[in-house]
């Protein structure tokens, strides 16, 4: 097989959002600070009736019927995530349930913060690879449900959403060769949750140190095995696409990538290279992150999908670079090398169109939301009802035997 990759992707992202003008106005800090400090504007809220297994079934079923594919054919599905909803039970396998995907198939969840996802997508492509005579596809998923401490640091980078990659032999969207995929690695504590911790606890300055130092070793990891020296990625790269639990973070990783590839060059001839390359090959993947926030295992690629969304066809044959971040920390840096003919499934994405959709809610909404835990939970058909199939496919109903419900 001469290609492995992905072939169509897909969004999901709760119908509720927050504007950080009203959670600025709220918490007493000047707007100015969310939207140009963070270079967030609006943050997804997800309400009670849904959790990290909703927004994955949901994500995975707009997949699945926009590139008519059969539940038999997925012969692996992986759900990345730092939302679980148990200790045991994968959310895989409540997706396995939801999504009627045969028995036939390897189901599981994979846990590296939010590089978990990237994680999912290298080993099923590999998976693939191995299986080149299986006409199997893979079906890789990231969820997340960034939730942290009220009026903490981080709250105004929380989000929801997920995505999901359909992974095959000859993909119709791009390609990856995983064995030039730059790696880096190291044991730190810049963001975790404790069992039993609603919230993360983060080191926010130091989780910028750590994304930044991942950057340096998954970049010179990726030019030592692409045989290039420094100061040629970004001319062989057309777009790139940063881990971004916050817009402005892009910027900051950009900053990094032009000191790291131009070292011997004057700071204004900087400033210039930094201010060219950022509008043309960066900002086109803004979108998500300002309008939806942090989703953690789904964030970079969302970020791919608002690059697709906002260049459309002339994305048609172009290197795109991914740098995939997890805190804890992991990170991999990797090229996706887009096909030709992709216009169908650049119009197929309708990102604006679901953004459009969603329904703005009031900060005390937005409290009453977040202070609930899924234990409090008790289904409100009355309330679901307006989005339930025509914004929601799946939604959570609480408990029962203490086995979570779905319709
Ligand atoms: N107008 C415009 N800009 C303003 C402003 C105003 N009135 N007031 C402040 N700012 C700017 C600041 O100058 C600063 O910009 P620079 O970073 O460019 O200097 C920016 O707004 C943020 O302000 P602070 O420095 O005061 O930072 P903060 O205390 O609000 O915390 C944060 C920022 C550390 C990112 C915090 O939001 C946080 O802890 N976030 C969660 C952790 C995180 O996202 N870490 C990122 C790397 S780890 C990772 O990527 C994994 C993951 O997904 C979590």
């Amino acid at each position: 097989m001469a290609e492995v990759g992905v072939s169509d992707i897909a969004i999901y992202v709760p119908p509720f959002y927050l504007t950080h003008e009203d959670l600025a106005q709220a918490r007493g800090v000047p707007p100015e600070k969310y939207q140009f400090g963070l270079g967030n504007c609006k943050m997804s809220v997800l309400p009670n009736w849904e959790d990290g297994v909703t927004m994955a079934a949901n994500a995975a079923i707009s997949l699945l019927e926009k590139t008519d594919t059969a539940p038999h054919e997925i012969g692996q599905l992986i759900v990345s995530t730092e939302s679980g909803v148990d200790h045991s039970k994968p959310v895989a396998s409540f997706v396995q349930g939801l999504l009627r995907i045969g028995e036939r198939c390897r189901v599981y969840e994979i846990k590296h913060a939010c590089y978990g996802g990237t994680a999912g997508l290298v080993n099923s492509i590999d998976w693939i690879s191995r299986n080149c005579h299986s006409p199997k596809k893979a079906l890789v998923i990231m969820s997340d449900v960034a939730r942290y401490a009220f009026g903490s640091p981080g709250e105004a980078t929380q989000g929801a959403g997920a995505v999901a990659l359909l992974v095959e032999g000859n993909p119709r969207l791009f390609s990856v060769n995983t064995s030039l995929n730059g790696i880096f690695s190291k044991d730190v504590f810049d963001f975790w949750r404790p069992t039993g911790h609603r919230v993360p606890i983060v080191d926010g300055k130091y989780s910028i140190d750590c994304y930044l130092e991942a950057l340096e070793g998954a970049y010179t990891h990726l030019c030592s095995n692409l045989g290039i020296r420094k100061g040629k990625l970004l001319e062989k790269l057309d777009y790139l696409v940063y881990h971004m639990p916050f817009g402005n973070m892009a910027k900051k990783a950009h900053r990094h990538l032009i000191d790291m590839e131009y070292d011997n060059v004057g700071a204004a001839a900087k400033e210039r290279l930094f201010a060219e390359t950022f509008s043309q090959k960066v900002e086109p993947g803004l979108l998500g992150v300002r309008e939806v926030g942090n989703i953690y295992t789904g964030s970079v690629y969302m970020g791919l999908i608002s690059l697709l969304e906002t260049e459309g066809e002339k994305t048609a044959g172009k290197q795109v670079g991914i740098f995939s971040y997890g805190s804890g920390c992991g990170a991999e840096f990797f090229i996706c090398q887009m096909r030709t003919g992709i216009g169908r499934i650049i119009r197929g994405l309708r990102f604006k169109e679901i953004l459009d959709r969603r329904k703005k809610i009031t900060f005390e909404k937005y409290v009453q939301t977040h202070s609930k835990g899924w234990e409090e939970t008790f289904y409100h058909p009355g309330e679901v009802e307006a989005f339930k199939d025509t914004f929601t496919r799946f939604v959570f109903t609480g408990f029962k035997d203490h086995k979570r419900q779905y319709l």
